[in-house]
C-alpha cells in the first residue's frame, strides 16, 4: 500500500515539474533577472501557505546573480515582525532549475519572464509525500498591468492551482522593511 502510494507520489512529483518549461526564449540570459523586484502575488496548492505567515510567504526586494547561484533578498514576517533574509539558490545542471535549502529542500523553476517587467518563479517542495507549489509574480513596479496579472492567473490554472488560492500581495499588507539603523545603508543596495 505504502508503496504504490510512494510510486504514485513520485509520477505525480514526475508529472507537476514536467510542466516546467522555462521561459519562452531557451537562451534567455539568467543574469537579466538580476535587481529590485516586488512581489505583487503569489499561489499556491497548498492554502496555508498564501493564509498563514510560512516560511513559504516572502516578500521580494532584490536579486543577485552569482556565477553559481540566485541570491534572493527577501522580507518574511516572523511573529508580526518583519525579518530580512537572503535565499540562496543554487544553479543546477539544468537551465532556469535552482534548488535552496531554506526550511528544507526546494526546488525552484524560473518559468515566464520579461526582465523589464515581471518574473514568475516556481517552487516545488515535498513533506509528508506531498507535493506543494507555490508560484510568485515578481514585478518591477509595486503593481502590475491587468494582462500580467491575467497571464499570472492562466499560469496558475494550467499548473493545477485554482483562482482562490491565488493572494494579491499588493493588498494584503505588504511586509514593508523595517528601518535601518541610523546611518547603515540596506545590506543590498537601494
Ligand atoms: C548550495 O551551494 C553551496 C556552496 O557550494 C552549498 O554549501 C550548499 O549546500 C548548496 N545548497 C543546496 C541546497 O544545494
Ligand atoms: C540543509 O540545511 C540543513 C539544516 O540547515 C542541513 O542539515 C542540511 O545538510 C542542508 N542540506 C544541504 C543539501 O545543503
Amino acid at each position: 500500500m505504502s508503496l504504490l502510494l510512494l510510486a504514485m507520489g513520485l509520477t505525480l512529483l514526475g508529472g507537476l515539474q514536467a510542466l516546467h518549461k522555462g521561459p519562452g526564449d531557451p537562451n534567455f540570459d539568467e543574469k537579466l533577472v538580476k535587481g529590485k523586484w516586488f512581489s505583487v502575488a503569489m499561489a499556491s496548492n497548498e492554502p496555508k501557505f498564501i493564509t498563514k505567515d510560512t516560511d513559504m510567504k516572502f516578500f521580494i526586494h532584490n536579486i543577485q546573480v552569482t556565477p553559481k547561484s540566485l541570491q534572493l533578498h527577501v522580507h518574511r514576517k516572523v511573529k508580526g515582525v518583519c525579518v530580512p533574509t537572503t535565499m540562496t539558490a543554487n544553479k543546477t545542471g539544468k537551465k532556469f532549475q535552482y534548488t535552496v535549502n531554506h526550511s528544507g529542500h526546494k526546488k525552484i523553476f524560473l518559468e515566464k519572464v520579461d526582465p523589464q517587467h515581471f518574473a514568475i518563479f516556481c517552487t516545488h517542495s515535498v513533506k509528508h509525500g506531498k507535493e506543494m507549489m507555490v508560484v510568485n509574480l515578481f514585478s518591477r513596479t509595486p503593481t502590475v498591468s491587468p494582462d500580467v496579472l491575467w497571464m499570472f492567473r492562466k499560469y496558475c490554472k494550467t499548473h493545477g492551482i485554482h483562482s482562490t488560492n491565488i493572494v494579491d500581495l499588493t493588498q494584503t499588507g505588504r511586509s514593508l522593511p523595517p528601518r535601518p539603523p541610523v546611518g547603515r545603508p540596506w545590506p543590498w543596495g537601494p
